[in-house]
Parts: structure tokens; C-alpha cells; sequence
């Protein structure tokens, strides 16, 4: 048992600087998805592993609960206003006037994105309230760019 309250354990988890990913699968009807998170975490080198978490209770649950396939965006520094909108915006509209690829493996990239890690889904388990997201990288693309950084619950910059 344990007296932490959940502000308590934003506050401390938030000392934790992290940068910024939005996470892009196709929902069941084969609609683009997807979600900020800051989660995100390289798991195993051999087989090329990475990790992400999502809320149970979150629409893009529904997307990464089936998908087989998603692609793991890495956020620059000038994305602040995308990383908002893929944690605010209510799903469907997430897209509206987003530049974005549909590749023909079924991926969704964004334009801008500082790096992009295209992932089988290799495990999905439950844990406490969210679904941990194990993907193996078979591809993706790095680019030049200063990242988007997340801490403390606000955005910050590379100084
Ligand atoms: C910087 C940042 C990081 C976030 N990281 C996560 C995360 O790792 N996992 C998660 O489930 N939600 C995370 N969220 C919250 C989700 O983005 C948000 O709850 C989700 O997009 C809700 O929308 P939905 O229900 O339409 O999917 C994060 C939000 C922000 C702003």
C-alpha cells in the first residue's frame, strides 16, 4: 500500500526529461491513428526492440490493441503544436491539415519528424491501467533536427 497520489507521481516521474513521439497505426476501419506519448523507451538490440505505454481508456487503444503494424514518429523542436494536437485534438480530426504519408506497408509517417521507426507489433501485455506496446524495428529514417523535449509537464528546447 502507499499514500502516493497521482500528482505526487506526476510530479516525481515529471523530473524525468523525455523527448516526444506520436505513435501512428490504422484503426480497425483502416482510418489513420494516432497519439503523443512520451513513453517511449528502446527495449532489446538483438532483436531491434522498442516500448511504449498506452491508457487502456484512450481511443488509440482501440488502434494499437489490433494493429500489426505502427510506426513510432520522433518529434522535432518546432512540433510543439503537432505533439498538442495528437494529445488534445479528438481522434478523427488529429489529421485534418497534418502533413502526412500513408507508406504501402500501412504506416502512417509524419512530414517533419526528426527520426521514424517503422514496428511490427512484437508483444502487447496489460499493466495497471495501460497496455505496454513491445514493437521490433524493421526500418525507418533519421534526419537532421534538434528534438521536441518534454519535462516537468512542459515543453522545452535544446538550449
Ligand atoms: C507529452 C505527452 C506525453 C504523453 N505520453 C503518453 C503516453 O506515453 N501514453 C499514453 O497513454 N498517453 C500519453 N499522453 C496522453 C495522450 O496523448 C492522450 O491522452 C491521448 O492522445 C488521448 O486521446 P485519445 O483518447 O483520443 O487517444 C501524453 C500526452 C503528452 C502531452
Amino acid at each position: 500500500m502507499t499514500d502516493l497520489d497521482g500528482a505526487q507521481f506526476r510530479e516525481l516521474c515529471g523530473r524525468f526529461a523525455t523527448g516526444v513521439v506520436i505513435v501512428t497505426a490504422l484503426d480497425p476501419d483502416q482510418s489513420p491513428a494516432g497519439m503523443t506519448a512520451n513513453s517511449f523507451a528502446s527495449v532489446s538490440l538483438d532483436p531491434p526492440l522498442i516500448s511504449f505505454n498506452v491508457d487502456r481508456a484512450s481511443d488509440f487503444h482501440r488502434a494499437i490493441a489490433t494493429a500489426g503494424v505502427f510506426a513510432v514518429n520522433v518529434l522535432g523542436a518546432g512540433q510543439e503544436a503537432l505533439s498538442r494536437r495528437f494529445a488534445k485534438t479528438p481522434g478523427p480530426e488529429r489529421f485534418e491539415g497534418v502533413g502526412f504519408r500513408r507508406t504501402d506497408t500501412g504506416r502512417i509517417h509524419l512530414a517533419g519528424a526528426i527520426a521514424t521507426l517503422d514496428c511490427e507489433t512484437f508483444e502487447r501485455f496489460p499493466v495497471g491501467d495501460h497496455t505496454v506496446v513491445i514493437g521490433r524495428v524493421v526500418g525507418g529514417e533519421a534526419h537532421d533536427g534538434r528534438p521536441l523535449l518534454y519535462f516537468r509537464g512542459g515543453y522545452r528546447n535544446l538550449a
